[in-house]
């Protein structure tokens, strides 16, 4: 046994995890070395302490680690309908957000690294098509999004790309097979999060294969200390970064570069800043804003109480109707404190019917848990923090289940619905519309990003596709 096998076999034992290397001796050498390979970048004391909690709460019943016990608030809003008074604060919060995008402050953050399971899709999430006629894929509106606020603003940002283990050398090539959809190569980092094996009720690491034990991305959560490891702090840091735009890759409508938010944002300091569209179903999948003991934070749909998802204020509105798009600002200085020493975000279980093998070594269905942080946990460290509600038919639509809601279709519906809204107000002709009503028009974000842009342009001839009309 050499010195670091030796020391891994201890580490896995001292985890109660030894079983890991059951199947030694039937390995061959390569398959060996993979699994130590594999074992090396386990945090051992950290699934000791995953597999501890869980035995606990699988003991008194309570599923979450991180759930809260008393009251949520709802948060203060800087809202969408707007009296003159905030209509003045946001036009100066609106210069200040330019002079930041001009000067290059800004940089992006994608989180990418999701396994696409209920979409159904096989590869990258941001290879899915969405173009509604040019069938452009996520990646590729993203990507134009950011050139457009590059060439309004002269100024070039940065993208950050997360991905996980599972998707990245696909998510490199896919990039550089396109050009890098436009933009400098320099500019664009991948980063990889971190994954963390998926422990069966006894609190034993599940095994995937004799020489593999199942592992699972670590959330979206991972992305803050992914960030600090893998340089993209330092590198933000020499490029004068100040903030950081961060989204997730299923929502084609997602303003990264949003003047407004970020002059609201860094007016008051805010260390991390969420936008928030209004939830009018009780029973909608998304998280809502709230304030847990004065902080803030998100609670994710499951957990919201009934009573607390369905009760309504004096004007009869839903109390906890912020709707959490997954979009925020972060100061980079507080990803860089917060990632200083070991961070700490709660840790959260999917309890899922994992695809494992046996003690026998022979594939079997296992019931096993997921674990992962969330980045917006990070609220919960913040002194300052701006939810800017904004509107849903602008600014959300994504695209996460195969079919229902937040599905490609619904996507489809709702960026057409939008754009041929704009195509008319600016007096030109629609496309026919199709079987299901939709009309298939799509404005590319490089030519317009809102209606009042788009209509400046003047008259204009779309490209007549098979598919639709495409402004580029
Ligand atoms: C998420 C939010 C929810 C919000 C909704 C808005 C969580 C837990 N909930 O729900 O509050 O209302 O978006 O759309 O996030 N990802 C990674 N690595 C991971 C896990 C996820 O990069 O390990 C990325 C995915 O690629 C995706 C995003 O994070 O871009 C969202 O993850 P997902 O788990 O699908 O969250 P939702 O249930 O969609």
């Amino acid at each position: 046994m050499n010195e670091r096998e030796q020391e891994l076999r201890a580490a896995a034992e001292k985890a109660d995890q030894g079983h890991l290397f059951q199947f030694w001796e039937s390995l061959s050498e390569d398959r060996r070395s993979k699994l130590l390979d594999i074992c090396a970048g386990i945090d051992f004391q950290l699934v000791a302490q995953l597999a501890a909690d869980l035995q606990k709460s699988s003991a008194t019943g309570n599923s979450e680690t991180g759930s809260t016990e008393s009251a949520p608030e709802p948060p203060e809003l800087f809202p969408l309908e707007r009296n003159s008074k905030a209509e003045n604060n946001a036009a100066k919060a609106r210069a200040l957000g330019e002079q930041l995008l001009r000067a290059g402050r800004l940089g992006y953050v994608l989180v990418a690294g999701g396994q696409a399971s209920r979409l159904g899709y096989d590869g990258p999430k941001g290879n899915f098509p969405v173009g509604p006629v040019s069938e452009r894929t996520l990646f590729e509106v993203h990507a134009r999004r950011l050139l457009a606020a590059s060439r309004k603003y002269g100024s070039k940002s940065p993208w950050y790309v997360m991905t996980s283990r599972a998707n990245d050398a696909t998510t490199r090539e896919t990039f550089e097979r396109n050009g890098y959809f436009g933009m400098d190569k320099g500019d664009v980092f991948f980063f990889t999060q971190d994954m963390l094996p998926a422990l069966d009720e006894d609190g034993k690491i599940l095994m995937a294969a004799m020489d593999l034990p199942f592992m699972a991305p670590n959330g979206h959560g991972g992305s803050l200390a992914a960030l600090r490891s893998s340089g993209a702090l330092d590198d933000m840091r020499e490029r004068g970064i100040e903030e950081i735009s961060y989204f997730q890759v299923d929502n084609p409508l997602v303003r990264p570069a949003d003047e407004l938010f970020i002059g609201l944002h860094s007016q008051c300091g805010a260390e991390m800043s969420s936008k928030a569209v209004e939830k009018v179903d009780p029973g909608e999948k998304v998280g809502v804003i709230g304030r847990m003991q004065g902080r803030m934070g998100i609670i994710e749909y499951s957990d919201l109480a009934p009573n607390l998802r369905d009760s309504r204020d004096a004007s009869g509105k839903l109390r906890f109707r912020a709707g959490n798009i997954a979009v925020h600002l972060l100061r980079r200085d507080f990803v860089e404190s917060l990632t200083k020493d070991r961070l700490e975000l709660p840790w959260h279980r999917a309890a899922k019917v994992m695809q494992v093998i046996d003690e026998s070594g022979q594939p079997a269905q296992r019931a096993g848990t997921k674990f992962e942080t969330f980045v917006f946990d990070a609220l919960g460290f913040c002194n300052q923090s701006v939810t800017l509600e904004v509107d849903r038919a602008l600014e959300f639509s994504p695209v996460k289940n195969a079919e229902g809601s937040d599905s490609p279709a619904t996507a489809r519906a709702d960026l057409c619905k939008l754009w041929s809204g704009w195509v008319q107000k600016a007096g030109m002709e629609l496309p026919a519309a199709d079987e299901n009503g939709i009309v298939p028009i799509e404005i590319d974000p490089l030519l317009a990003e809102s209606e009042q842009e788009f209509v400046a342009l003047g008259a204009l001839q779309p490209k007549r596709h098979p598919a639709g009309h495409l402004y580029e």
